[in-house]
Order: C-alpha cells, then structure tokens, then sequence
C-alpha cells in the first residue's frame, strides 16, 4: 500500500482555493434558485390553470431527469443552438439555479399550503390586495417554517456542486483530483477533500441548528 500524506502539504493552498469558487457557486445558485422558486411556487398555487401546469412540468422536468445532464446539456449542448460558447462557471451557476429552483418551488409551495386558511380569509376579509397579503402576511411565516429544509437544499448544493468538476470548473473537487493526477497519489487528496466537504457540510448543519433555535425563541 502505498499512502504518502505528506506529498500533498505542497499542493494544500491549491485545493483549498476551490473552497471560495465551491462556495460561490452555491451561494449564487441557491439565490437565483430561490427567487426562481417563489416565482414557481407563486405559479402553482395560482389558480391559472397554464401556469400551475407550467410550473407543474418544469419542476418534474428538472426534479427528474439527473442534475450532472442538466449541466451537460447547458454547458456543451446550448452553445450549439445559440452559435456561442457559455464558460463553464455561468454553465454551472445555471445548472445549478435551475435545478435547485424545481425543489425549493415545492419547499415553499408546501410552506405557504402549510399556512392556515384563516390567515388568507381574514387578509381578504380586511381588504388586504394579494400582492400585500403574500408579501407581509403569508411568506413571511412560511419562509420561517422551511428554513430547515432550506438549510437541507443549501447542503445537497453544496455537495452536489463537486460535478462542475465534469466542465472544468476548478472547485474543491477538481483541484484534489488534479493534484491526484499530478503525483500520481490520489487517495490523499480525495481524502482532503472529503474532508473539506465534510467540514463545510458540518458548519452549515451548525447554521441551520442554529437558525431552528433562534426561531423557536421567537415562537
Ligand atoms: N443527484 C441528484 C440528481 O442528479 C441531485 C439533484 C439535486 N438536488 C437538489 N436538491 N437540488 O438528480
């Protein structure tokens, strides 16, 4: 067996500067993502029936068919219906925003049908125009109760981000391979970056933790 640790301290500041392109990512994405997904989700609980049926068919759309396609397609698949190239970082935050806007669509579809029916009567009853009533009344209370799925959705970004590595992307993932690749030692880097994943997955768990007992307090 043949394990050498100590060949990849050299190349330690090279992988852990795919921390930032991993994070910067995922936080695009998650933003784009969610303003997307209140939009998709505002779709399906309208009673406009071309919308509801829109948004139906883009979240089963992206929601089933895989994520690493997704990016495939836009990356090297578009270009071809657009004459241009797209690089591979606006290809990923793409992918990505898409992907992750199917499922947060259905985090806050189910936060809002979450909220009780009461709430909405009395809006209307008072006179409160739909616009005002979303935005002051229902979101707010339901974007507290998805929270914690939203912290889940940031942490599968977050994990699911290692195939940008597929386009070229250099993030954590591609970096512990190429250093892999370089000297020929493979396990410690993919080691390392398991690692970094971990330890990011861990502080966000910690956010979210964190997140879900301040909320309580507030209840
Ligand atoms: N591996 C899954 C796929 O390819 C991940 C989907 C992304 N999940 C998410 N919650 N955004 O379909």
């Amino acid at each position: 067996m043949d394990i050498n640790f100590t060949s990849i301290i050299p190349s330690i500041p090279f992988i852990l500067q795919g921390i930032w392109i991993t994070l910067q990512i995922v936080l695009l994405s998650l933003l784009i993502g969610f303003a997307w997904g209140i939009v998709l989700a505002l779709c399906k609980i309208s009673r406009i029936k071309p919308l509801m049926w829109l948004a139906d068919v883009y979240t089963s759309i992206f929601r089933g068919t895989p994520l690493v396609l997704q990016l495939l397609l836009i990356y090297y698949g578009l270009p071809q219906l657009l004459g241009f190239p797209i690089e591979p970082y606006p290809a990923a935050v793409a992918a990505f925003s898409l992907n992750s806007a199917a499922y947060i669509s259905e985090i806050i579809r189910a936060g809002i049908n979450a909220i009780d029916k009461g709430q909405t009567e009395a809006s209307m009853a008072l006179g409160i125009p739909y616009s005002k009533m979303m935005k002051d009344i229902i979101m707010p209370q339901a974007i507290k109760n998805i929270l914690p799925a939203l912290m889940n959705e940031f942490i599968t970004l977050t994990k699911e981000s290692a195939i940008v590595t597929v386009i070229g992307v250099q993030d954590i993932m591609r970096r512990a391979y190429q250093v892999g690749a370089d000297t020929y030692n493979y396990f410690a880097p993919l080691i390392f970056a398991g690692l970094i994943y971990y330890c990011l997955v861990m502080v966000l768990t910690l956010l979210g933790k964190g997140i879900e007992g301040r909320m309580k307090r507030s209840d």
